[in-house]
């Protein structure tokens, strides 16, 4: 099988570290790596698998000789950089936003849809960290019950808006705690003790961006008809690593809470923790660090016909992008798609 030559686009960044880690943790085979970051960070020393490595700044030649390029680096760099990847033969797996409902772009979640990877024409998106750890969840339970209707709220974590934001939480908590003034530039409101209900701009329907990602990137990735209603609300909360997101579904067909939890406790990716009575949920420290999607709260949904409610979190860096791009540069090689 041949092993493929990597770059790490935005390796200096939140989800470029986290992409390294994993490289290592999965032992992911590759011929050559390299790290790519801004004009800012080249230079500086990168520790990978014991081996020290010096992070080199993007430039189109960068990208001579590379098979697969994990990147991370926002969506500008991405849409200047794509091009420039697919001439050269290489494979971009983006973590951007940038082209992630272009046509012809498969939108691939790891043990999800991993067939819509043979559609790729050089670039591969990775779903936004919201979507990523729903799909594990909801694709099993479509599969046996058909989803009809449904409605995400999610609780995300600041590490989802990266370094700056982590650092702004920190901070601000900080100064809140001393009773200091604290001036915000990641968020619209104080992040510290606080909840806010928006994430990105808002869109001519109300919704925000954040949100409308949530709906349309799941009926991509399930291959869901276009008119199937899914609404989202979508909420910044002060936890620094670790989304959470309370989810009610109406299926097709009829469906108990026991038949849910069953499937679950069996699909790939997905750790089920419910025993209420005992206290036993998953709450986003159990996932902070750790790859599977956890549920619980797994009930009977008392507004819909056929409605389940659970509740589902997941470490945001890890399966809501590092994890999930590391496992499709895995299927990618596996598959030898590049
Ligand atoms: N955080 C999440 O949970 C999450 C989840 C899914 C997707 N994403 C997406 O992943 C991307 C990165 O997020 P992040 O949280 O890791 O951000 P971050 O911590 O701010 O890191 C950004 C990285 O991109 C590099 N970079 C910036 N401009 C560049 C350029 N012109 N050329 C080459 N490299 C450049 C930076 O290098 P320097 O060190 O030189 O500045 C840094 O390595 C964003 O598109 C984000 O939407 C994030």
């Amino acid at each position: 099988m041949r092993k493929p030559n990597i770059a790490v686009l935005g390796a200096t960044g939140v989800v470029g570290r986290e992409i390294a880690k994993i490289i290592d943790e999965l032992n992911v085979e590759y011929n050559e790596i390299k790290f790519l970051s801004s004009a800012k960070s080249a230079g500086s020393k990168y520790l990978f698998k014991g081996k020290e490595y010096i992070v080199e700044e993007a430039k189109s030649e960068s990208f001579d000789n590379v098979n697969i390029v994990l990147a991370s680096a926002g969506a500008s760099t991405s849409k200047i950089f794509a091009p420039e990847i697919v001439k050269r033969g290489g494979v971009i797996v983006d973590n951007s936003s940038a082209f992630r409902m272009d046509e012809g772009v498969p939108l691939v979640i790891a043990g999800v849809n991993d067939e819509d990877l043979k559609q790729h024409k050089g670039i591969v998106a990775n779903p936004n960290c919201s979507t990523s750890q729903l799909m594990l969840v909801l694709k099993p339970l479509h599969e046996k019950w058909g989803i009809k209707r449904l409605i995400v709220s999610t609780y995300q974590a600041v590490s989802g808006a990266g370094l700056k934001a982590i650092n702004e939480l920190r901070a601000d908590t900080e100064a809140r705690l001393k009773g200091e003034k604290f001036a915000n530039e990641c968020f619209k409101k104080p992040i510290s003790f606080n909840v806010i209900p928006q994430i990105d701009v808002f869109t001519d329907n109300g919704y925000t961006k954040e949100e409308m990602k949530v709906v349309n990137e799941t009926k991509k990735i399930l291959h869901l008809p276009q008119d199937l209603p899914i609404s989202c609300t979508a909420v910044r909360v002060p936890v620094f690593n670790g989304h959470s997101e309370a989810v009610d579904i109406e299926f097709e067909k009829s469906v108990t809470p026991d038949e849910v939890r069953n499937v679950l406790k069996t699909a790939y990716g997905v750790t089920v923790i419910d025993d209420p009575e005992n206290y036993e949920y998953p709450t986003t420290r159990d996932a902070d660090g750790v790859n599977p999607v956890f549920a619980g709260r797994i009930r009977r949904n008392l507004a819909f016909n056929n409605g389940i409610s659970l509740w589902c979190v997941a470490d945001n860096l890890r399966i809501g992008a590092a994890l999930n791009t590391v496992r499709i540069c895995q299927k990618l090689t596996k598959m030898q798609l590049f």
